[in-house]
């Protein structure tokens, strides 16, 4: 009898020691994959939808993505010869009925009962914006891992509809700018470059709009000198993922994306005082010269701010983010004003001088960085602004756990509602803080705007927007 209990005891023991260190034993995969190849001569441009790309395939934890343009023979193509603007991957889900040519060239998802787009957890309104992984130029020395014990859920099989398989879209932009007249002009979408009147949609472009994604689409072709002379070659991507498989001990991260564009509103409704985020992402944006006046000062910065809403808070686990060149810094801020993640651009040398070829990252200490349910927190993106930049991007990717590894719940005072978080800016409005940056922690003076600001919320009778001022 003892020596059954000892020997069950002892096999619990070893069973324990199994699942403390299955983590440890569990060996990380990792494998290039090759999109299909496309064709780029000098100013031309790739936007490729590629579905039903080759995945790893099964219960995983995803844990780190890159991607290179690479020839035939497998060398990778330098940034100053061909701009990666981006490349990324999304998920989604397809009816075995149901088919999708395997590549597209206009950003316009296929539609239908057969497709269901599983995007990451926000916060863009839409399909917008819900990949899992993906960059620019940065990616060639940025590091993207997600540590350990932390992955990123896919081929879960329990949420797939029947009748269906989890598939993944790589999505290629990329602007060929050998002999172009201009090379970060073209880099950068720049009209005048393009020759264009209309977008991917056929929609007239407005007056104002000098540049950005509307201007390089698929089959544009930007401005190459009349004397070059540049061969037409066979490209693809080589997307080389890491990953392992999922195990219980594994702790799932949600993957956030914010953009800096966000016009995000509050819309309180009257009758149930429930808060919902709307958001109006426009992923890219310009940058005016302050030499307007022809005396602008060298090295002049534009700061660009918004404010958004957390929709579920957690622990931070890593960040990064995505910037065109001329970028200084990126930050998200916390509500009392604290830096949740702050990261700067790495600029290359020689030919690559002028392109990001790396991003710095925060790989927080665990349990350090908190973000609350509904913090409000402010994005800031800086970029030099010596002369006009069109078509720049500011997007913060933020993975987020529910807990750490050892600490199984958020530490004390971090249980605030989402109210909390419209309470202060509301708060802030009413100071006429104007701005949007939240960034006084001022809790006193705070708090006693918040009365003023409930005794208003409730005779305003019918539907509040609440709209955020932006710098
Ligand atoms: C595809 O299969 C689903 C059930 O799995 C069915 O409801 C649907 O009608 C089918 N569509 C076509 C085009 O056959
Ligand atoms: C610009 O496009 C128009 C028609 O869309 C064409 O006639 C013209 O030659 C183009 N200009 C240049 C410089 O490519
Ligand atoms: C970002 O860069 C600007 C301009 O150089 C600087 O004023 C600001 O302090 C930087 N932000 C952070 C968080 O380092």
């Amino acid at each position: 009898m003892a020596a059954a209990a000892a020997s069950s005891l002892l096999l619990a023991l070893l069973l324990s020691l199994a699942t403390a260190q299955a983590w440890e034993a569990l060996p990380l995969q990792k494998r290039a994959f090759y999109s299909p190849s496309f064709s780029m001569a000098p100013g031309s441009v790739a936007f490729d939808y590629f579905y039903d790309v080759e995945f790893p395939r099964g219960h995983l934890a995803l844990k780190s993505f890159r991607a290179d343009v690479v020839d035939a023979d497998d060398n990778v193509i330098p940034y100053h010869e061909v701009y990666l603007h981006h490349s990324y991957i999304v998920r989604y889900y397809q009816a075995r009925n149901y088919s999708i040519p395997p590549v597209l060239d206009i950003e316009t998802l296929p539609y239908g009962d057969g497709f269901i787009y599983r995007r990451n957890h926000g916060i863009c309104q839409g399909d917008l914006l819900g990949q899992y992984f993906g960059l620019g130029t940065e990616m060639q020395s940025t590091p993207t891992a997600v540590p350990d014990p932390y992955g990123i859920e896919i081929g879960n099989p329990a949420p797939i509809p029947h009748g269906f398989d989890e598939k993944w879209l790589l999505v290629v932009h990329a602007i060929d700018t050998r002999g172009a007249v201009d090379r970060f002009g073209c880099a950068e979408c720049r009209r005048d470059l393009y020759n264009v009147t209309v977008d991917q949609f056929g929609e007239p472009l407005k007056d104002d709009y000098y540049g950005g994604l509307s201007c390089c689409y698929a089959h544009t072709q930007c401005k190459v000198r009349e004397d070059y002379e540049g061969t037409t070659r066979s490209l693809r991507m080589r997307y080389t993922l890491t990953w392992t498989e999922w195990v219980p001990s594994i702790i799932p991260v949600r993957v956030y994306i914010f953009d800096v564009t966000d016009d995000m509103k509050l819309v309180v409704n009257p009758s149930s005082g429930a808060v919902a985020a709307k958001h109006d992402c426009l992923i890219e944006y310009m940058v005016e010269s302050c030499h307007v006046d022809g005396n602008g000062e060298k090295g002049c910065a534009d700061f660009k701010k918004s404010i958004v809403a957390m929709p579920k808070g957690g622990n931070v686990i890593f960040g990064l983010t995505h910037l065109h060149s001329g970028a200084i810094n990126s930050t998200l801020y916390g509500q009392d004003g604290r830096v949740l993640c702050t990261t700067k651009p790495i600029y290359g040398e020689g030919m690559e001088e002028g392109y990001i070829v790396g991003m710095s990252t925060c790989y927080p200490e665990p349990g350090s960085v908190w973000i609350d349910d509904g913090e409000l927190m402010v994005h800031e993106s800086v970029y030099t602004a010596e002369r006009r930049r069109t078509g720049v991007m500011a997007l913060f990717y933020l993975l987020v756990a529910d807990r750490v590894a050892d600490t199984p719940a958020a530490p004390a005072g971090f249980n605030d509602n989402y109210f909390m978080g419209v309470r202060s800016m509301l708060a802030e409005k009413l100071a006429g803080g104007g701005g949007g940056a939240v960034r006084s922690g001022d809790g006193g003076a705070s708090g006693a705007f918040v009365g003023v600001g409930l005794v208003l919320l409730g005779a305003v009778a019918t539907a509040l927007l609440l709209r955020v001022k932006r710098s």
